[in-house]
């Protein structure tokens, strides 16, 4: 008999009465319609006994004339630098962000009812994921107004006066990942056109109908061509958009291989500037000293949650000798305790996996690892059903094998024992990946070394916790192939913009041409105001 299942009574608040044919796409300020080729969306959730996926709806499969036009608004708008948007006053480029975030928040009900079905998130953290959002853009707006009122000044320096701010980059090219399918994309999106840049952005492939609630309040919030979303297959829109040329900004969050392959695209390697968030495999490094309770729910959480799709997430688990015995006992208890089910099931912790492919890639992993002297230590791992793999603990696991190398994005945690912290040491600094790590122990003499050297090899050691990105304030940012530029509510806005400034000497004439100017407010660029 199966160890797992999902039970059928769906709520009807949340079941599927009707599916979403989205027919239009916004290009130029105008909901386009399309009659081409479409692809339909489904669910790896069943809405029968008997399983099978639910369709949710389709959407335009869009080819390189549609990606072409959305370019070419996005450049128009930007219009070499006079366009309305980038020349805009900040205080009305706030007003227009305002509005859009009015609309959004009357959404919420729709847009996490399908992140449920789409990609398979919880209910609680579907709607956790709504709510950070409208929070960063309340906040990317404060921090905006910030960053506005300290450049609201002129400085001098060895007799040149010189009012300096920040301005946009251009032309962005925006693809999100499937498992932030509104946040993540978002967090791009938001801070890259609030700085004045123009936008062209591809909803992720997971994901994906989630956005069509959105598009009206995009199109009537925005001037025509500052926001242009396009659908289909990344390949075929992005590659004629980066081959152009004329892209300043590819903003991705999702796969190096992908970002790799898009920037070869560009022909003009300078002009492009990269905003990246990419994978990590981030370890859990466990000392005899560590305090097992909290360490557990921690690693529990940190590898576990999302069913591990995090970027984030704990992806091998370095334990020390003396109590990997101890910890693995306990570690896969606890496994075995989490709640399967669909997402709005209460206390339900794993949930089906969007990708169809995924259990038999994670089965692969599995068998690898069992090949090269790894065992499931959990009674429920690596048990399958339609569209799930129950987590498998693997242990003890070692550089033959796949799970090793690879960012398994997904349900399967891997153990190694370690003796001298020296090994997983050597590791972090030879992985091709620097985001985070987590560091669980007690003595001070021990961790004081540890996290000096940690901070080199990664971006944020988390004491005696999981790895999270959150909250979003902080840096959010990596090494090696894991991130390119910073973001958080702050870095992000600066990520997506340039020190720009007007310098004049200090002398009567010029001196009085900038009073002028500031007196008569005929430039939005040079102005004192005050933005309350
Ligand atoms: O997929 C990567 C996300 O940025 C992780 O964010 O730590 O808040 O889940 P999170």
């Amino acid at each position: 008999m199966s160890l797992i299942k999902t039970t059928m009574n769906i709520p009807d608040q949340y079941n599927i009465k009707k599916t979403i044919e989205q027919k239009t796409y916004l290009v130029d300020g105008q909901l386009k319609s399309w009659s081409g080729e479409t692809a339909n969306i489904y669910s790896t959730i069943s809405s029968t006994e008997s399983y099978q996926p639910t369709l949710l709806g389709s959407i335009p499969q869009l080819g390189k004339e549609q990606a072409n036009d959305a370019l070419d608004a996005a450049c128009n708008a930007f219009n070499k630098g006079k366009g309305l948007w980038p020349t805009m006053k900040v205080v009305d480029r706030i007003a227009c962000m305002n509005k859009f975030v009015v609309q959004m928040k009357t959404k919420r009900e729709e847009i996490v009812k399908l992140l449920m079905w789409e990609i398979g998130k919880t209910l609680p953290d579907s709607e956790k994921e709504f709510d950070r959002t409208i929070d960063y853009i309340y906040d990317t707006i404060e921090d905006y107004k910030q960053m506005d009122r300290d450049s609201a000044k002129f400085e001098k320096n060895s007799g040149v006066n010189a009012h300096i701010r920040r301005g946009p980059l251009g032309v962005v090219l925006c693809l999100g990942p499937y498992n932030y399918p509104l946040n993540e994309t978002f967090c791009l999106l938001i801070p890259a056109l609030i700085m004045g840049n123009t936008a062209i952005f591809k909803p992720a492939k997971f994901g994906v109908l989630l956005i069509s609630p959105l598009l009206e309040a995009f199109q009537n919030s925005f001037p025509k061509g500052v926001v242009n979303i396009i659908y289909g297959r990344g390949r075929a829109l992005a590659t004629p958009i980066m081959k152009s040329g004329k892209i300043d900004v590819l903003a991705l969050i999702g796969h190096s291989t992908s970002a790799k392959a898009l920037q070869t695209q560009h022909p003009k390697v300078n002009r492009l500037r990269l905003v990246l968030g990419l994978e990590a495999k981030n370890p859990a490094i466990v000392l005899s000293d560590a305090n097992l309770d909290v360490t557990i729910d921690e690693c529990i959480t940190g590898s576990l949650a999302f069913n591990g799709q995090r970027c984030t997430a704990l992806k091998v688990l370095y334990v020390h000798e003396d109590i990997v015995e101890e910890f693995n006992k306990r570690f896969s208890a606890k496994v075995d305790e989490l709640k399967f089910g669909n997402p709005w099931e209460s206390g339900v912790k794993l949930t089906p996996l969007p990708e169809p492919d995924k259990p038999a890639y994670i089965q692969n992993l599995i068998d690898d690892a069992k090949k090269y002297g790894a065992h499931i230590l959990n009674a429920k791992g690596g048990e399958t059903t339609d569209n799930y793999i129950f987590p498998a603990v693997l242990y003890p696991v070692n550089k033959e094998m796949k799970v090793f190398h690879e960012e398994q994005f997904g349900p399967v945690v891997p153990i190694i024992s370690f003796k001298d912290i020296e090994e997983p040491l050597d590791d972090i600094a030879d992985s091709n990946y620097g985001q985070q790590v987590s560091l669980f122990g007690k003595d001070v003499a021990t961790l004081a070394p540890l996290i000096d050297s940690l901070v080199n090899l990664v971006c944020r050691v988390n004491l005696n916790s999981s790895c999270q990105r959150g909250p979003d304030v902080y840096p959010f940012t990596g090494r090696k192939d894991s991130a390119v530029s910073t973001l958080s509510v702050h870095d992000a806005l600066r990520s997506f913009s340039i020190r720009t400034f007007v310098a004049s000497k200090d002398n009567p004439s010029n001196n009085a041409i900038l009073k002028e100017l500031l007196e008569k407010k005929t430039s939005n660029f040079i102005s004192t105001d005050y933005i309350l």
